[in-house]
């Protein structure tokens, strides 16, 4: 339609660490299937990130395909959002290169997620773990992306690319666009159900703190009833009751229902009550991604097709950009 306005583009990608936690999904992945409505996406497993950390190669692997699977399960539509694997888009690496070019010591050195892995993994500390933010940045600006659903730990990141995007553009004239971080307007920060002042996190010594998207349905169950609450017996938000606001955020996200509507609806019930009710909304979020999920990861030539499918759309943008920026640096094409 000639009037029709133009969607904006957005990029995003994860890395392939193992199973995502309810958290993961409620906090970022749900929103990616949203904004994969509204927007024109494109989504990357983002596993030449991932050996910035040793991985171990059939994990590393499996992981991968892992990701990309349950990427598909969540509903994102790989004919409408390109859905890609990064190291199969040969550009995201050169352009990395390129990028590192016009990028300081001094900026990567003050990335606060460098200087904690970096502490964390002390023994390993190489120039990829450094370098990460760089191919961030390859990542988003080779496809012109307008918008970038980020989480906190991420935004510093972003704002490095922006502001590597205006100082190549400073230079050789408009060649990136500079990407705006979004923030989800129903994004969830699920926390621990053990500890809810802290983030949820599958890297929790404490198995009981986190919900796994392949959890079964029992073991979802005897989760939520272990999870913390406290002695005031009321399902309402508030100031103290980190545990039941946890609950009460996790129940409104997989079923929609306000803050209000749920206190309305446990009034004068227990916290027994409430806590089988939001493990049932749980599991009943999850179960057609769970059964998606068993499918795709048994249907090896789906999954191929579908990541061979993505990559070529991918490349097809992110090589006009490449060759843009090569032209605009002086290489002879
Ligand atoms: N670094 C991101 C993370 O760990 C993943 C990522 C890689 C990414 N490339 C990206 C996110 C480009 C957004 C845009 O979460």
């Amino acid at each position: 339609m000639e009037n029709e306005v133009k969607k904006k583009r957005v990029l995003s990608a994860v890395q392939s660490s193992g199973t995502p936690t309810l958290g993961n999904y409620l906090g970022a992945f749900k929103n990616w299937k949203n904004m994969s409505e509204e927007f024109d996406c494109a989504f990357a497993v983002a596993d030449l990130h991932a050996i910035t950390v040793r991985q171990e190669p059939a994990k590393f692997r499996a992981n991968t395909l892992g990701m990309y699977a349950f990427l598909l399960a969540i509903g994102i539509d790989p004919q409408k959002s390109p859905l890609f694997i990064q190291s199969h888009v040969h550009q995201h690496a050169e352009l990395s290169w390129v990028l590192n070019c016009y990028t300081q010591f001094g900026e990567l050195s003050r990335m606060t997620q460098f200087k904690d892995k970096a502490a964390s993994h002390a023994d390993n500390v190489n120039l990829g773990l450094f370098a990460y933010p760089t191919l961030m940045a390859a990542d988003i600006l080779l496809y012109n992306a307008e918008l970038v659903p980020v989480g906190d730990d991420q935004r510093q990141h972003l704002e490095l690319a922006r502001n590597i995007a205006e100082r190549f553009n400073g230079v050789y004239g408009d060649v990136f666009t500079v990407p705006e971080a979004y923030i989800a307007k129903a994004g969830a920060r699920i926390k621990s159900l053990q500890e809810p002042t802290k983030k949820m996190s599958k890297s929790d010594p404490n198995i009981n703190s986190f919900i796994l998207l392949d959890d079964a349905p029992d073991v979802i169950v005897r989760k939520f009833k272990r999870a913390v609450t406290d002695s005031e017996a009321c399902v309402c938000y508030g100031e103290g009751k980190d545990g039941v606001n946890n609950l009460i955020d996790i129940y409104s996200c997989c079923t929609g229902k306000t803050r209000d509507e749920i206190a309305l609806e446990f009034e004068g019930k227990g916290y027994g009550d409430f806590k089988m009710a939001v493990a049932e909304a749980v599991v009943e979020e999850l179960r057609p991604i769970q059964e998606r999920l068993a499918q795709y990861k048994s249907d090896k030539a789906y999954l191929e097709q579908c990541y061979r499918d993505g990559a070529q759309k991918a490349s097809y943008v992110a090589e006009r950009t490449l060759k843009k920026v090569m032209k605009k640096v002086g290489f002879v094409l």
